[in-house]
């Protein structure tokens, strides 16, 4: 991601965090000076083993493998980093020359997703691991706890130190995912392939800016290749069917929560497309692991004047524009 979609990116998040009550996480970035810092991303690499490294902020946002080094200059009760990869990757974190002091009420714990205003991406329904194993715990196991992988392209770091000069190294390494399933898309423009053979879980693409999408492609029940073709319920709504693609809108990133736009139950070429007006905006495939499933789409982000006018509503219940 070049620089000028990161900023863009961070700075909604940053918006959306806030807005999402967890204001205090912004507190040290102070200046626009000290965020321009942090995007610029001081291009240093080192020149021996090639690493990139850079100091690591309360608030930060995480996008490029490297050595991301913490040193509290003062206590440092709420801190959180946000790490994103491409959508068919995933992160692998490890902890090393870790200064804390567990005792006192330090903690550094890895999160196998985002967590904002305590939802989660992806939500606990669609992530395979029960919650509490999505938690990595330094404290609880230093010696198994200073490693954490991901199961999509995003992941976390809370962190909580209560001394200055107590620190520690987070190291990220993106790894390739062959079946990504649950993502979190870095820009608010582009287009996705999501694809689930004969697999019984649900996978939620999420766009964290009010975008406009176009459906460009949806294959639902392709039978094995030992059955018949399936008798599809064209007509009697989508949850009694199965498989189905639902188009979710709302302003937090568990897509539990999410208001449903639109269901789309049977196949389709270039129909379907939606203005979704919210701050973040999913497109969700159910399966039932009978099929082969495909969906395709499109996205780009809102302009001003499409976006819905009233704020008035604070129910927010329907984003959706048109
Ligand atoms: C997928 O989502 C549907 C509807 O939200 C739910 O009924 C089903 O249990 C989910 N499947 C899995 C494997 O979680």
């Amino acid at each position: 991601m070049s620089v000028a979609p990161r900023t863009h990116f961070l700075l909604f998040l940053i918006s959306l965090s806030s807005r999402m009550g967890l204001s205090r996480y912004i507190e040290d970035i102070e200046a626009a000076d000290g965020l321009y810092s942090l995007l610029s991303l001081d291009q240093k690499r080192d020149s021996e083993d090639f690493t990139f490294r850079r100091p690591l902020r309360c608030l930060d946002m995480l996008a490029t493998d490297g050595s991301y080094t913490f040193v509290a200059s003062r206590p440092q009760l709420a801190c959180a980093g946000f790490i994103i990869a491409e959508p068919s990757e995933v992160i692998s974190l490890e902890l090393s020359d870790v200064n804390i002091d567990c005792s006192a009420g330090d903690f550094i714990k890895m999160f196998d997703g985002w967590v904002l205003k305590g939802e989660k991406f992806p939500s606990k329904q669609d992530h395979e691991l029960p919650l509490h194993q999505r938690y990595t715990d330094y404290c609880s196991s230093p010696a198994t706890g200073a490693t954490s992988r991901s199961s999509q392209n995003v992941a976390m770091i809370f962190f909580h130190l209560h001394s200055a000069d107590s620190g520690f190294t987070l190291a990220i390494k993106k790894l390739h995912n062959p079946f990504p399933c649950n993502i979190m898309s870095q820009n608010p423009e582009g287009s996705f392939t999501m694809v689930l053979p004969h697999q019984r879980k649900n996978c939620s693409f999420s766009i964290i800016y009010p975008v406009e999408i176009r459906l460009t492609d949806l294959s639902l029940g392709h039978a094995k290749s030992n059955e018949l073709s399936p008798q599809r319920q064209l007509w009697s709504g989508c949850s009694g069917s199965g498989d189905y693609v639902e188009l979710l809108g709302g302003n937090g990133v568990d897509t539990s929560m999410m208001f449903p736009v639109a269901d789309l139950c049977f196949s389709l070429s270039g129909l379907a497309q939606m203005k979704i007006g919210c701050d973040n905006s999913v497109v969700r495939l159910v399966s039932s692991g009978n099929y082969i499933n495909r969906v395709s789409f499109q996205y780009r982000l809102l302009e001003q004047s499409e976006l819905p006018k009233t704020q008035e509503n604070a129910l927010d219940n329907f984003c959706s524009v048109e």
